[in-house]
This record gives C-alpha cells, structure tokens and sequence, in this order.
C-alpha cells in the first residue's frame, strides 16, 4: 500500500490551499452574512483548471485524477465550503456526465466552456415530490418531432441562479417508471426556463440555492444526453461521483473546526494554563482528529477506486456519510472548546456548524447513503 501522493497531487493541493488563504479567505465572512455568490473567486478557480478537473485537456478541462480532486475541494472548503460545493457540483455532477455520456457536439457547445469555468453547471434532479425517492419524476419531456417539450419544477438546485448550463432529469416515458427517465442539456435563456426566490440558507449561504422551474420549454432533440431512457442511470452514477465532492467538501469543514479548536485551545488559559493542558479538552481534540483521518481516509480509497476505474459507489457514500458526520460533530466540539466565543461570528467555528448540516443532506441523505452501503453489504 502506498499512501504517498504523487508530486502532481501535492502541487495541486498547495495551489489550492494558497488560493484559498489568499483569494477565498478575505470576503468569505462578508459573503457569508450577505449572501453573497463569489462570482469572481469562480472566474479565478477556471483559470486555475479546478473547474473541470477530471475533464481531459481535449475538451478545456485539466486531466486530473480524482484524488487530486479531493485535495483541492477539501482545501477551498477548508477555508469557504460555499466556494467548495459551487466547485464540486459544477465537476462532478454536470463535467463528468457530459463528459462520458455527451456526444462531440454536445462537448463542445456545453463541456468545453464549463470545463474552463466560464459557464457554470447545475444538476436538475430533486423535485418537491421527489427527493430521497428520486425515481418519482413529476418532470416530464414529451416528444415533439425533432424536439421535446418539458414542463415541471425542479427544487433545491445549487448554482440555480447563476448556471448557464441545465442538467435535466425528465420522465420521457411515464409507463417504463425510472427507465423512462431521460437527461437533458438546457441553456440559460431558453424560453419557459425560469428560476425562483434564492432560499435564504443556514449555511453555504454564499452558495445560490433556489427552484428552476421549466414552462413549455421546447428543446432539441440534440440537448439529449445519452439516450433516452438512461436518465436515471447517468442520475446515479454521477451522484456517485458527487459523493465523492461532498465527502471532501465535510472533511475541510471538519479539518478546520480542528486546527480552530487546536489554535484556541494552546491560547486561551483556564485554572492557571491554557485549557488544551486539560484532558477533558485533549480527549475532544483526539476524537477530532481520529475521525477527520477516518473520513479521509474513506473519501480517498473511493477516489482512488475511481480513478482505478474500480466499483467505488459503496465507498463513496461511506467516504460522504463518515465525513459528513464528522464535520457536524468537529464543528459541534470546536464551537464547545470555544465556550461563548464559539458562539459568534467572530471565530468562525458556528459558521463551520451551519455550513456542516447541509453535508449530511444533499446529494443524497445519511440514511440514503446508509441505503447504498447496505445493499452492496447483502449482496450475495
Ligand atoms: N449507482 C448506480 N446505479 C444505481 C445506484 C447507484 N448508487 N443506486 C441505484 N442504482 C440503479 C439500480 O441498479 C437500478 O438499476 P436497474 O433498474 O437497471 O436495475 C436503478 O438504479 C433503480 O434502483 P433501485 O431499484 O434500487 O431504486 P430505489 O428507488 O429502490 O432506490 C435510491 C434508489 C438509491 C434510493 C436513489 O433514488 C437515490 O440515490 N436517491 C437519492 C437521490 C439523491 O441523492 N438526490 C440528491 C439530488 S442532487 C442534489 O443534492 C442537489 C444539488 O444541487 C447538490
């Protein structure tokens, strides 16, 4: 077992990290409080290849590996995770399924310019009746010579308002159930394409959530992608690969709430010496510790499943679901160590704890992941 990373894999760690601390961590506070999406932090990660890294240099993407990928969203969530799920939607679930499933055309026109960063993607699958169950699609795609005609509402959409570039999950044959379920590419200003009130969130509020709503949305049977009918099947193996995203999105919100708890508790003293003397602090410290390396250790052997081209779907969603966990609980015991100072905006930890939530809900919940990883455990 080697568990070096290769000189390529530490130099886009190192670029990341330095563009998080230098580029990220300045308006992150503000961005936070104002809701604000980072429209120029985006254009500057495309330059630096990180908006499609998996994407081959062919069609404008950077060739990395999916470990490398995982350094890099761990180290920009680190610092901002709003930045991080921006990044990990826009790769992994709208680059890579272009990517595989698209025709050349379909690449050109869509993965090459999100690929650079500069358009960016969102991935249209939960409906307000279709969440965890997603095979429910109310969206629905009827055929109309050589175009199809969508109606439907789509909700809960990262990056809604800000994408150029739709990934659409329609029910194109109600009667197959989720086997009539198609994907579809739909551009920013298609008419009948419209996107609703931007959700006023908890956390990763400098990240766009809203509704896309689509209205006798006419569409080219070229913006289909794949075929029809293996909508569900791109949905799933893409959420995969997204697990993948998440799961390093929780792992730097759990390393920072430690190097926060660490930092605080060598400074601030209690019964005559800084309170990290105190075992009952040490003991907090270790547990954050050991399960940050747990987690990453899991994220990791799934991307690196990945890249080996192996089954990697039970080891993403337990990469997602120990990661997830462990970001909640870090940030819960960093806000702890902090006593009331970890209570306000000040010290950052309250940020990590509202902007760990979400990590356990979307792209798929802790008891969807629990779903994945018990089937591939009774499998005979
Ligand atoms: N990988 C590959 N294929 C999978 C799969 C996986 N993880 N899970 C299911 N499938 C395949 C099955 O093999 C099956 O294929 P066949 O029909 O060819 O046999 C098909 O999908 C249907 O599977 P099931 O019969 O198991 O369907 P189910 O309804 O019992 O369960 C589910 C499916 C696993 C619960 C699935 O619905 C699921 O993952 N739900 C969660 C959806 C989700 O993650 N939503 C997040 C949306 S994205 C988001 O969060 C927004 C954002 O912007 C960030």
């Amino acid at each position: 077992m080697d568990f070096n990373f290769t000189e390529e894999q530490i130099a886009i760690r190192d670029t990341a990290r330095d563009f998080a601390q230098n580029e990220i961590a300045p308006s992150s506070i503000e961005r936070d409080i104002k809701a604000e999406f980072p429209h120029e932090i985006v254009k500057k990660l495309g330059g630096f290849g990180f908006m499609g890294m998996m994407v081959p240099p062919e069609w404008g993407g950077a060739g990395f590996d999916t470990v490398s990928y995982v350094l890099a969203i761990e180290e920009i969530s680190k610092v901002d995770a709003s930045v991080g799920v921006i990044m990990s939607v826009n790769n992994s679930l709208v680059c890579y399924g272009i990517n595989l499933w698209g025709t050349d055309e379909q690449k050109e026109r869509f993965l090459r310019p999100l690929a650079a960063g500069q358009k960016l993607g969102c991935f249209c699958l939960s409906e307000p009746e279709a969440g965890s169950d997603a095979t429910q699609q109310k969206t629905e795609a009827v055929k109309d010579g050589d175009y199809y005609i969508l109606n439907g509402i789509k909700n809960w959409i990262t990056n809604g308002k800000n994408a150029d570039v739709y990934f659409v999950h329609a029910m194109t044959d109600k009667s197959k159930e989720h086997k009539g379920i198609s994907t579809f590419l739909i551009e920013k200003g298609t008419p009948g394409l419209e996107t609703g009130v931007k959700e006023d969130k908890l956390g990763i509020r400098s990240s766009d959530t809203c509704t896309v709503s689509f209205n006798n949305c006419k569409i080219h049977k070229n913006q289909l992608l794949g075929e029809e009918g293996m909508g569900f099947k791109i949905a799933m193996e893409t959420l995969n690969g997204g697990r993948i995203g998440i799961g390093a999105q929780a792992l730097g919100i759990a390393q920072a709430s430690l190097e926060a708890a660490v930092k605080y508790s060598k400074t601030r003293k209690a019964f005559g010496s800084p309170i990290a003397n105190l075992q009952a602090i040490q003991f907090k410290l270790s547990d954050m510790a050991t399960n940050v390396d747990a987690a990453r250790m899991l994220v990791l052997l799934a991307a690196w499943k990945k890249d080996q081209e192996l089954p990697y779907a039970m080891e993403a969603a337990m990469g997602k679901l120990l990661a997830s966990r462990t970001a909640v609980n870090n940030a819960l015991e960093a806000i702890q160590i902090h006593g009331g100072y970890g209570y306000v905006r000040e010290y950052l930890v309250e940020r990590y704890l509202r902007d760990a939530k979400i990590t356990e809900i979307y792209e798929g919940t802790s008891e969807i992941q629990r779903v994945v990883i018990s089937r591939e455990v009774l499998r005979d």
